[in-house]
């Protein structure tokens, strides 16, 4: 039987829902080679977003390649996976591939290793040398395949935000966009979480990215349309929720993607016919069960100050942290200090700034945490 929700990987089809705006305004920019920027926090949906549009944007004339980053620590890294999933997914049969790598990168002797499955298993290496300009060659080349083969290619990269770990990340950014943004036959869709990782690459005007393209903050699924997708996936296995309780599940877990779905999950296999309110109280238990090693580890380390700073977010102070009232209500030090806890917490990805409020990064943290402060 198909899975009535699904969390943890991208998600399509009938698990996905709404997100029609952005789709158009997505599918728009794809369609006149217009750069895009998507932001959000993790699991909110902007892997299954892009996914989608790149299925419903490719046709004969338009191919989208989707390539993943989060694994590439180094230049080098990046350079090797962005040529083969470039070669991999414009081309239709593995032969093609070889003979496009040849044809495309033939200058710089590149190693292709092929595995028991070429379809799926099938990679390029090549000698990493600066002087016969191979940076250069690599990013040039899908504008070289988009020419030759008469079509147009938009690339998506998701956690774009990785590249500002690389060694010197800001030459690296330079260099990437001075041969992008000359392109006439490529656009670029760039993605990531880490909100204000990728604010700094996209926001600041002495970074090279400032301004590159169209910049989407990925907002949340509203309630409307949570309650509509909770009620039919029940409806659909022959079993039954209120929209009263799907949305109350949307509240508990403040409409985040991953969240909303793991635990309608978590009541749809507690519930006979159908979902009652009790059921719900201990699906919740069960998702804090499930993070509370994390949320654990996440917190041993932090000092007295930032534990304080977080109490004041879970009481629901959300600005003026440097006022002498929440100062000696959550004793969190001097004025000087709350920068600096602020700034720590951004750090560790616990807290998210959300125009100027400071908010936690994840709710389902929140409620535990609440929990935990109370003994
Ligand atoms: N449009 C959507 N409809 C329903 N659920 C979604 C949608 N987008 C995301 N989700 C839920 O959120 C989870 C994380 O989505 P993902 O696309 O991986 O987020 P991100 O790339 O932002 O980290 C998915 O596994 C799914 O449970
Ligand atoms: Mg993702």
């Amino acid at each position: 039987m198909e899975k009535p929700f699904v969390f943890g990987v991208a998600t399509s089809g009938d698990n996905f829902t709404d997100r029609e705006k952005e789709t158009q305004r997505l599918l728009l920019n794809f369609a006149h080679g217009v750069n895009t920027v998507l932001i959000s926090p993790r699991r909110w949906g902007k892997t299954s977003l892009v996914k989608k549009v790149a299925q419903l944007s490719q046709d004969s004339k338009r191919k989208v390649v989707y390539i993943d980053i989060f694994s590439c620590r180094t230049e080098n890294e990046f350079y090797r996976l962005f040529a083969t999933s470039i070669l991999k997914q414009t081309s239709s049969k593995w032969e093609e591939w070889i003979e496009n790598t040849k044809q495309f990168l033939s200058h710089i002797n590149p190693k292709i290793s092929i595995g028991a499955d070429p379809m799926n298993d099938f990679s390029i290496s090549f000698e990493y040398n600066m002087q016969n300009n191979t940076e250069n060659d690599i990013l040039q080349l899908p504008e070289k395949i988009a020419i030759e083969k008469g079509i147009q290619i938009v690339i998506c990269i998701d956690e774009f935000q990785q590249i500002s770990d690389f060694e010197d990340s800001k030459t690296f950014q330079k260099k990437l966009r001075s041969v992008w943004q000359l392109q006439q036959h490529v656009s670029y869709c760039l993605f990531g979480s880490k909100k204000h990782l990728m604010n700094e690459l996209f926001e600041k005007k002495n970074l090279p990215f400032y301004k590159f393209g169209d910049a989407i903050y990925l907002a949340k699924i509203e309630t409307k349309y949570w309650i509509e997708y909770i009620c039919k996936r029940f409806e659909n296995t022959g079993k039954h929720i209120s929209p009263e309780l799907a949305e109350e599940i949307c509240r508990l877990v403040d409409n985040h993607s991953s969240y909303v779905q793991q635990l309608s999950w978590l009541l749809w296999i507690r519930t006979i016919n159908t979902a009652t309110t009790e059921q719900l109280s201990y699906a919740l238990e069960d998702l804090l069960d499930q993070n509370n090693i994390l949320f654990q580890s996440e917190t041993e380390n932090l000092s007295a100050y930032q534990m304080n700073f977080l109490k004041a977010i879970v009481d629901g102070i959300h600005t003026k942290f440097s006022s002498k009232e929440v100062i000696s209500k959550y004793n969190l030090g001097t004025s000087a200090n709350i920068v600096r806890l602020k700034n720590a917490l951004l750090q560790k990805e616990l807290i998210e700034t959300n125009g100027k409020e400071i908010v936690l990064a994840d709710p389902v943290f929140g409620v535990w945490f609440k929990k935990e402060m109370l003994y």
